[in-house]
């Protein structure tokens, strides 16, 4: 190969080797072997040359163009690794890492407490019913002997809905569980209509865990929270029943016997006589402190009316707790509003 041609290869050499990306490397061919490359000019010059020369000159010039091809099929292929090399980087996987651990979830504490309460009060023959938390005026008030306009309704601050009752009056998200004793009793009488007749009404007894709503907000005040309504209605049921079934439940519930109980007079519209109920711990923290956990009651004659039921024939209580509370007094929790904020470093301590 002649000099010119030997310097040649190496300006191409060096460029491609220059050549940072595919698009510089391919600039770079033209200049030597494109359309117009040097190398392509110089084959386009043997026309003028004599036969003899044509074959030694055109063999020099093809060598040093497979010379020039040779270079640039491989830094074609460097860059192609190169490329690669850095994808594989990017997209690396480091199997080393320790993987991502996805620990089993646990019961809300709250729920914890519903199922503690669903439990013993099932041991003691009280079904467990649900019903809807957006709940008609009638069964959250008047049906629970607190009229349109009656003073006592003030005693809860409701959330309404935007919907209308057939009554004209909007709805409300019930803001105690109590309107599930009338929908629980006519329940109960359709499903009982034949012992009804035959005066053989089998007792009702049934609690009613749930949510519910009040426009309330602080430490002790959640405006969602829950309450368990409780009833027990028949032909002898007594106020003492009241007081044993619920200190048995509390001495269940709360794992003691040194637990003192209170029925404190009160006033509800739908029972009469009314009672809060406190609790008093013997021992601990909260020890010689009255707790108030429940309101209760003797049914009142017009509640037990509007179940469809005669009052001169049925009688019973019903009361209505705090599950929440509960919850606070179970584990020592001196802030209602922990429960309800999802903070899961609060919350997985109770699994
Ligand atoms: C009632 O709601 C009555 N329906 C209870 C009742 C039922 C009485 C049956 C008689 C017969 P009261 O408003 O006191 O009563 O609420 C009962 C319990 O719910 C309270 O003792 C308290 O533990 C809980 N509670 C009330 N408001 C809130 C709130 N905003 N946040 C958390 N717990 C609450
Ligand atoms: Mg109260």
């Amino acid at each position: 190969m002649s000099q010119d041609l030997d310097s040649i290869v190496d300006a191409a050499r060096q460029s491609f080797a220059q050549a940072a990306t595919p698009a510089q490397l391919e600039d770079a061919k033209a200049q030597y072997i494109g359309k117009s490359g040097c190398i392509t000019e110089l084959m386009k010059g043997l026309a003028t040359l004599s036969v003899e020369e044509k074959k030694t000159r055109g063999a020099a010039i093809n060598q040093a163009k497979q010379a020039v091809e040779e270079a640039l099929t491989q830094r074609r292929r460097a860059l192609a690794d190169a490329e690669l090399e850095q994808q594989l980087q990017a997209e690396a996987l480091d199997v080393t890492l320790p993987g991502r651990v996805r620990e089993p979830g646990g019961l809300h504490p709250v729920s914890l407490t519903l199922e503690r309460i669903e439990q013993i009060f099932a041991s003691m023959g009280f079904d467990v019913a649900d019903g809807p938390e957006i709940e008609s005026d009638w069964h959250s008030f008047t049906s629970l002997n607190n009229p349109p306009n009656h003073p006592a309704r003030s005693m809860q601050d409701t959330f309404y809905v935007d919907i209308q009752g057939e009554d004209g009056i909007a709805y409300n998200l019930r803001p105690h569980t109590s309107p599930m004793q009338v929908r629980y009793a006519h329940a109960h009488i359709k499903r009982h209509a034949a012992a009804l007749k035959a005066g053989d009404l089998p007792e009702i007894r049934v609690i009613a865990p749930g949510r519910t709503y009040r426009v309330d907000s602080d430490a002790t005040h959640s405006p969602m929270f829950h309450q368990c309504e409780g009833l027990w209605l028949g032909k002898n049921v007594s106020f003492k029943d009241l007081k044993v079934v619920f200190t048995d439940f509390c001495r269940t519930f709360f794992e003691s016997d040194d637990l003192a109980l209170r029925f404190r007079p009160s006033f509800f519209p739908f029972t009469e006589p009314s009672a809060e109920i406190d609790i008093q711990f013997q021992s601990g923290p909260l020890a010689g402190r009255w707790l108030e956990v429940a309101g209760s009651g003797q049914v009142h004659p017009k509640v037990v009316s509007n179940m469809g039921l005669d009052p001169e024939q049925y009688i019973g209580f019903a009361f209505g707790m705090g599950p929440d509370r509960l919850t606070m007094l179970r584990y020592g929790v001196n802030d209602l509003r922990l429960f309800f904020d999802g903070d899961i470093r609060f919350l997985r301590q109770y699994r």
